[in-house]
């Protein structure tokens, strides 16, 4: 009886390390090459910047915080993951979401409104050097 407990413990906590091996993976990881190699068309752009801080504040302040900076239903956007995050990459993870883990894709927006926000989000309102494409 007991052995039969000490084997299921060792089995559940096999799976939930692997559950977390999955989970923890960050999102960055999972975004295709190709995808995280693909330039900003508006990176310059200062109109672009502010346009995409509108955006920002209608549909992702309610959970990533007005700033961007904040803390609520998301995560902080300016986390040091993030800051090494590439244009391209950041316009993946907005067009798919990550689904499982609660931020949903944004594939009905425009595609140059997604754009805006990857300008917004890499324009200095991140406290962190330009972002570098990831290798
Ligand atoms: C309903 C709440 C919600 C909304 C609205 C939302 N997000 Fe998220 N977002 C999340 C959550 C939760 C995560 C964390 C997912 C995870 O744990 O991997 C996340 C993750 C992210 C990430 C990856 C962060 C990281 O550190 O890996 C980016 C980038 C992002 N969101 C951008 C946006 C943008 C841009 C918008 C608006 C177009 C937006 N999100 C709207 C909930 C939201």
């Amino acid at each position: 009886m007991k052995h039969r407990f000490a084997r299921a413990a060792l089995l559940a906590a096999l799976f939930a390390a692997q559950a977390m091996a999955v989970l923890g993976t960050s999102v960055l990881c999972r975004v295709p090459s190709k995808a995280r190699l693909r330039p900003n068309p508006l990176q310059a752009s200062r109109a672009a910047a502010q346009a995409g801080a509108k955006l920002f504040a209608r549909h992702c302040a309610g959970c990533h915080a007005a700033s961007a900076r904040g803390r609520y239903r998301g995560p902080v956007l300016n986390s040091a993951a993030l800051s090494h995050a590439s244009p391209g990459a950041l316009f993946w993870i907005i067009s798919n979401g990550i689904v499982r883990r609660g931020m949903p894709p944004w594939s009905r927006l425009p595609e140059p409104e997604r754009w805006q926000i990857v300008t917004f989000l890499t324009s200095g309102s991140r406290p962190s050097p330009a972002p570098t494409p990831l290798r």
